[in-house]
């Protein structure tokens, strides 16, 4: 499962872009908002930091206007940018439009089967279900990214799936065994992939014995 980052905050993007294991990046409007630039301002800024898949969501609400958006954003970088699109009836007619014009796509703020079943036939390049979200208003999301990893196998749909809204670890690591093509993780569960408090002592105690081992060469 790739894993991509979901921030559009600058210094979080250059700390990863080092890492061999952030593939793409995802934004949307609220984390736009947070880094206090426009967003053809930080969208232009990720590309030329990460070399993969950056998602930047239209905001008007007709499908004239989005198709406008997107194209403006598509030429800031033709290979990577992705149209986030809004799930809705205009959304979703705008996503076979611009897929059918060769231009990448992510329907967001997925919810459902019913609704990943539309974003899947209506030719989106990735389709994003919101876990964290779903979980917090007591549905299931994990049952949801099985449900899209099977409806994808049922059809052989090319859409991928990107488990998005991740909070934690233990998501990262269900929606990887549920066979989610792709999570998008916040900076913060990023790191949190890594540690493991066995992994801390074991090198800690390599630590200590090395010096040991240096101690003894250093008197030959
Ligand atoms: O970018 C879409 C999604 O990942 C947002 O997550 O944490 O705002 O629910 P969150």
């Amino acid at each position: 499962m790739e894993l991509f980052i979901d921030t559009a905050d600058l210094k979080e993007i250059e700390e990863v872009s080092k890492y061999p294991f952030v593939k793409g990046v995802t934004t949307n409007p609220s984390l736009i908002a947070k880094a206090n630039l426009t967003q053809k301002e930080v969208i232009t800024r990720i590309t030329s930091l990460i070399d993969g898949p950056i998602s930047a969501e239209v905001t008007k609400e007709d499908m004239d206007g989005m198709i406008e958006q997107a194209l403006k954003l598509h030429e800031i970088d033709k290979k990577n940018i992705v149209i986030k699109l809004p799930m809705t009836i205009e959304g979703l007619k705008a996503c076979k439009y611009l897929t059918d014009k060769g231009i990448k796509t992510n329907v967001t703020l997925c919810f459902s089967l019913a609704q990943a079943l539309l974003a899947m036939e209506a030719n989106a390049t990735y389709v994003s279900p919101f876990m964290g979200r779903l979980d917090d208003n007591g549905f299931d999301s994990l049952e949801l990214i099985k449900e899209c990893v099977q409806l994808k196998k049922n059809y052989g749909y090319k859409t991928k799936i990107i488990a998005a809204s991740i909070r934690s670890v233990k998501h990262v690591e269900d929606c990887a065994l549920a066979g989610s093509d792709i999570a998008t993780v916040p900076y913060k569960v990023l790191l949190k992939l890594i540690k493991h408090s066995l992994t801390d002592a074991g090198l800690e105690t390599f630590r200590l014995d090395a010096q040991k081992t240096a101690k003894l060469e250093e008197k030959k």
